[in-house]
């Protein structure tokens, strides 16, 4: 999976300082993250739905250290809600968070109160929100978390993990009538006893949870860029007689652009995952990690500055 040493970086204060520091970064942040501002991000999101997608926008930002950074988490959610339905964009686009970046951290009832009100920021809009998954530590709070806004907002989504050596139990919760479940590999570095090391076993365990979303009633979100995963996905949708609007595809922003109007273009839904916001070092890292190649493209950019 994700190179470890890369993601221990992505926790470093000392790294993000220097690197943010680097002229050159911008360029190849640019190629992943949709800009600083609300404006840059709910202009990415109408391009996307000129081509036809849909969208799910992160604020960037996680783990935050004061109960005043996780309030004006949730205003910015709430701003930038308004700003997408004033935009006409909803409710193609939804919005995706983090509980760490709303308080979780701290206190787990400060990212619930969190979440909740932009719960509600996006049942006036007219939209959904999903709760991304972090790291194996905030599982158990985080799925905690879905069940509880799910009682009075059904749509939320929530995230699971196929390197977690506990999903396959964890869907057995999550597979029931409408439930919106995007299934990723999972993007953190993570010991042996709680997941699979080999990337072989993680995409084995995708194909697994895979079946498990298609055959129940919910709304599987198959978040990859693996196009082995990507078939197996569609094939399964035909198996189990899933219409178009019943399921959909995810992939990030800036990442296999060409496959998502591809698939698009073959009548799947298809939803981009879009990150905006100065706050970009850890989801950048995390991108870098995924790709030796990625590695070699930034490092090429600081040489050439
Ligand atoms: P894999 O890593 O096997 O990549 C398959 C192919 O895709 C690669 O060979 C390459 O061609 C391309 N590719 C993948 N990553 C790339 C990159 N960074 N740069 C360039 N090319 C790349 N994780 C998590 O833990 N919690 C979460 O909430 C989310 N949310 C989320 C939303 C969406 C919409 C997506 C698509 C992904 C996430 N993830 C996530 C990230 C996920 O866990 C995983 O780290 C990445 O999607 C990379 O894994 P793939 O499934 O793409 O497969």
């Amino acid at each position: 999976m994700a190179n470890a040493a890369l993601l221990r970086l992505s926790r470093s204060d000392r790294v993000r300082r220097l690197s943010t520091r680097v002229p050159a970064t911008r360029a190849v942040v640019d190629r992943f993250v949709a800009g600083e501002t609300e404006a840059d991000a709910v202009r990415t999101v109408q391009a996307l739905i000129g081509r036809g997608l849909t969208a799910t926008v992160d604020r960037l930002g996680e783990d935050v250290t004061t109960r005043a950074q996780a309030t004006a988490t949730a205003q910015a959610y709430t701003g930038l809600l308004d700003r997408l339905a004033d935009a006409g964009a909803v409710p193609a686009a939804e919005v995706s968070l983090k509980l760490s970046a709303l308080g979780q951290g701290l206190d787990d009832s400060l990212a619930l109160d969190g979440a909740r009100r932009v719960c509600e920021a996006a049942a006036r809009v007219g939209t959904t929100v999903s709760v991304d998954m972090e790291d194996h530590t905030t599982v158990d709070r985080t799925l905690a978390a879905v069940h509880a806004l799910r009682v009075d907002f059904p749509w939320v989504a929530a995230v699971v993990q196929s390197a977690l050596r506990r999903t396959p139990g964890d869907l057995a919760d999550l597979v029931g009538p409408g439930s919106r479940v995007r299934l990723v590999k999972g993007a953190y570095a993570e010991p042996a006893a709680v997941a699979h090391p080999a990337k072989a076993d993680v995409d084995a365990a995708y194909d697994r949870c895979l079946a498990l979303l298609m055959a129940g009633s919910g709304h599987p979100q198959v978040a990859t860029h693996d196009l082995d995963r990507v078939d197996r996905a569609v094939a399964l949708a035909a198996e189990h007689g899933r219409t178009a609007d019943s399921w959909e595809l995810q992939m990030l922003y800036g990442i296999r652009s060409d496959e998502q109007d591809r698939l698009r273009a073959l009548g799947h839904q298809v939803r981009v995952y879009v990150p905006y916001g100065a706050d970009w070092y850890a989801y950048f890292v995390r991108r870098l990690a995924e790709r030796p190649a990625n590695v070699a493209f930034f490092a090429r950019a600081l040489l050439h500055r």
